[in-house]
């Protein structure tokens, strides 16, 4: 199986398959009555390494390297651009290996001359491609991805998992914009945000169970049914949120993802702490399926929807929402128990 029909593929197979969004229910707002802000001055700007949003919300990862992948790359670049929004491209390895495939990529910037754009490549690259991934676009940021159950569904992926945290280091040092280490689907834990903040790295974006299911995507590829349960592997999106919150705490930026697709999980997710959320499989479906006036419709009407969400609890801003009670309960509260994750910075709001 060569990585151009992998990466069409990943996107035929997204298309084809349900969309799921992550489960906040564990975690409630407080209203408030009195809230004290005027709902036309809310301010929705955030910043992920020092880079300013216009919006809380960016498209995420998604792909890239392949002819179909270019004119996908440029619905989205127009639609990010449109909407003011950041976006993340796919895996640039392809392009790596094969410079025709540059063009793949490069496509998002000619489209979003002025956007703020994230190069994307696994966390096993050289230093030296990682290098050249993020020349290739003028990236804001690079994103390194770490998909390790979606590489044991391939029957052509990776086994040799040695030695990653070493070379996200060594990526990390040669690098000339800010990182970011992201999961693609399957939580990232607090012993992860350990080892990651450990070495110095500042920005992880959670990539959390809930969305996007990357072993249901390959066992689909390769016609394969596998264990039940062994789909639902994976720490859900709400529960890595605040695994890697404790961790992180205001050292860095944490980005929430994984079937983030709707004003609440988004509104929960600002509120706990992210800086920004991340949206891959989603805005796919509605760019390509329903057209890009369409999704910038959905876009402006889940902004709207954060806006009222925020002039309830009175958040005047980003900074401020995060300062506003949640109250996390259930299974999500027993978790964190459990596996002794402090919550008593939400309690003390
Ligand atoms: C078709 C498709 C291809 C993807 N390819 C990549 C990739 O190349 N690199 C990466 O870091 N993440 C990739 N992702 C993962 C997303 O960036 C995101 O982490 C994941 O889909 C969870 O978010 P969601 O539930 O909003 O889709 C891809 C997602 C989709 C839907």
């Amino acid at each position: 199986m060569t990585r151009i029909s992998r990466k069409d593929d990943h996107i035929n197979f997204s298309m084809e398959l349900p969309t799921h969004s992550a489960d906040f229910k564990d975690c409630a707002f407080v209203h408030m009555s009195l809230p004290g802000v005027d709902f036309d001055n809310i301010d929705l700007k955030t910043t992920i390494a020092g880079l300013s949003l216009s919006l809380p919300i960016f498209i995420n990862a998604i792909t890239g390297g392949t002819l179909l992948s270019k004119e996908i790359n440029s619905k989205l670049a127009s639609a990010a651009r449109k909407a003011g929004i950041a976006m993340a491209v796919g895996s640039q390895m392809a392009a790596i290996e094969n410079k025709e495939m540059e063009r793949t990529f490069k496509v998002v910037r000619e489209i979003y001359p002025e956007g703020i754009v994230f190069a994307n490549i696994g966390a096993y690259a050289k230093p030296k491609d990682a290098e050249k991934a993020v020349k290739m676009l003028e990236a804001s940021a690079l994103q390194l991805h770490l998909n390790v159950p979606q590489e044991l569904l391939m029957s052509e992926g990776d086994r040799h998992f040695k030695g990653y945290l070493d070379n996200i280091k060594r990526i990390k040092e040669n690098i000339s914009v800010p990182l970011i280490v992201k999961e693609v689907g399957f939580g990232m834990s607090r012993e992860t945000a350990l080892k990651l903040t450990g070495i110095g790295v500042k920005i992880l974006d959670i990539g959390g169970r809930g969305g996007t299911n990357f072993m249901q995507i390959e066992a689909s590829r390769r016609g394969i049914q596998p264990d039940k349960e062994l789909l639902n592997w994976g720490i859900p999106t709400l529960t890595s949120l605040l695994e890697v919150m404790d961790v992180v705490k205001n050292n860095g930026d944490v980005i929430a993802s994984g079937g983030i697709n709707n004003a609440m999980t988004a509104a929960k997710s600002l509120c706990l702490g992210a800086k920004a959320v991340g949206i891959a499989g989603l805005p796919i479906k509605i760019i390509l399926e329903q057209g890009e006036d369409f999704f910038l419709k959905w876009l402006e009407n889940l902004m709207y929807n954060l806006k009222i969400i925020m002039a309830m609890v009175g958040a005047a801003n980003i900074e401020d929402f995060r300062n506003k009670p949640l109250v996390i309960t259930g299974e999500t509260a027993c978790w964190m128990d459990k596996r002794g994750v402090d919550l008593s910075w939400l309690a003390r709001r």
